[in-house]
């Protein structure tokens, strides 16, 4: 029996990455002032057909459960973030700053960067239609790829505004109802053949092809760049309207994060959302937003692929992985001796294992190595002294067992 296709089976070296992810995700997001909050996986179906549009609709892992209900695993935390802050409104103060790291479910056709299942950071504000939250939002963004050693040569955030496409198609006279299809023939340009999409935008395909090759700006993106320099961030980014977002409810400034060799598919992509709540909520809440998210397997492969940032993380995840003490039990009488002591250091922190069962002590030390204990502590003939060795340098030492933790908080550094 195997995994589904498209589902990971996570050994413990791959929990220990994705543990490592996490870390750095929750350690910039609260350095932003962020907070977490979470959703349930499972939401009816209804929320995500009412506006995350076609695309991600199509991907629905759903069913209908026992209580004849229409749910679907969820394929993005947005629609629950809008219906949540709607139901808590006035609970808090706005803006809220939230994020979220979890597990998300698309039935997409499996490839490089792309699972049926796949963690995300979210990371959403709520109650501020300034621009200077877009500035702190793509920043926050910015920041936590940073964080993982990559530099303005490794990636870089492209950034657009969606009201930059909508002024150019209420300039061309085009039904709002239209505007979804046309955005999202722009969102797929760079992975459709060139002639699908000119059909596809018949009379407009000329003046959108003119405004991509001649690279379209706005006033407002050139705000964001400008709060963007003012904290050092604007080599991280490229103005690029090619960007409009596959997500529907998008309605100002959105953007995707890639690597700068463009070898992979996005690593984070957001935007502004300030209609969304409203819409959600039946005109019940309104709230601007604005948020992205950062999945958790594009940013995987470009860590492993780029040195700096892989090396890193194998040292990350090498002492994650790693006990601080062994216990060798050379003689069975001493057994519970050993058992008090070892009780002893984990109430202390230190990470302690030895051997279940009877066993050679050669064998037992090369246990200590493989779980790469940086001390062994002899229980033997020694008794009522402990054999301490350093496995790295092989010294030993005696010391009164009673002595040991005073001995070891000395000389163990964690
Ligand atoms: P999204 O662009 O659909 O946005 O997904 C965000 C990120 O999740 C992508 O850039 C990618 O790294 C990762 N991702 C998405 N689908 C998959 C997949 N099938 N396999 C692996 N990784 C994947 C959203 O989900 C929006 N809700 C983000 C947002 C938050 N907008 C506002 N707030």
């Amino acid at each position: 029996m195997q995994a589904l296709p498209g589902f990971r089976d996570f050994l413990p070296s791959d929990c220990a990455a994705r543990n490592y992810i996490f870390a750095k995700w929750r350690e910039v997001a609260r350095r932003y002032g962020f907070v977490e909050w979470e959703g349930p996986v499972l939401e009816p179906t209804e929320l995500y057909k009412k506006k995350s549009g076609d695309e991600i609709v199509g991907q629905l892992f759903n069913f209908t459960d026992k209580g004849q209900r229409e749910v679907a695993l969820r394929p993005e935390l947005t629609p629950s973030l809008a219906r949540v802050v709607a139901a808590h409104e006035r609970e808090f103060k706005k803006p809220l700053k939230w994020f979220s790291i979890g597990q998300f479910f698309r039935y997409e056709k499996q490839q490089r960067g792309r699972l049926r299942e796949h963690f995300q950071l979210n990371c959403d504000i709520v109650g501020e239609t300034a621009l200077a939250a877009d500035i702190e939002l793509v920043s926050l963004c910015i920041d936590i790829v940073r964080a993982f050693g990559f530099t303005e040569r490794d990636f870089v955030v492209r950034i657009s505004d969606r009201e930059f496409w909508t002024d150019f198609l209420r300039s061309q006279e085009i039904a709002s109802e239209r505007w979804d299809e046309i955005l999202q023939t722009i969102d797929k340009l760079g992975r459709e053949p060139r002639e699908k999409t000119s059909e596809k935008l018949g009379q407009l395909a000329e003046p959108v092809l003119r405004i991509l090759s001649k690279g379209g700006k706005s006033e407002k993106l050139d705000r964001l760049v400008d709060g963007l320099r003012a904290c050092g961030l604007a080599n991280f980014v490229d103005v690029d309207v090619r960007i409009v977002r596959g997500l529907a409810y998008y309605t100002g400034i959105v953007f995707e994060v890639f690597d700068r060799a463009g070898k992979f598919r996005a690593i984070a992509g957001g935007g502004r959302y300030d209609n969304l709540i409203e819409q959600l909520s039946d005109g019940s809440a309104s709230q601007p937003a604005l948020g992205f998210a950062m999945g958790d397997v594009v940013l995987g492969e470009l860590i492993g692929e780029t040195a700096t940032a892989g090396e890193a993380m194998e040292k990350a995840t090498a002492v994650e992985q790693k006990i601080n003490i062994y216990i060798v039990i050379a003689k069975e009488e001493r057994r519970a001796d050993a058992l008090g002591q070892i009780q002893q250091l984990r109430d202390r922190g230190y990470r302690v294992d030895y051997p279940l069962t009877p066993g050679k002590v050669a064998r037992q030390f090369q246990t200590a190595e493989d779980l790469g204990a940086s001390i062994a502590l002899l229980y033997g003939d020694e008794w009522p002294q402990v054999k301490v060795k350093t496995l790295a340098t092989r010294e030993e030492t005696l010391v009164a067992n009673e002595e040991l933790l005073a001995h070891l908080q000395a000389h163990l550094s964690l």
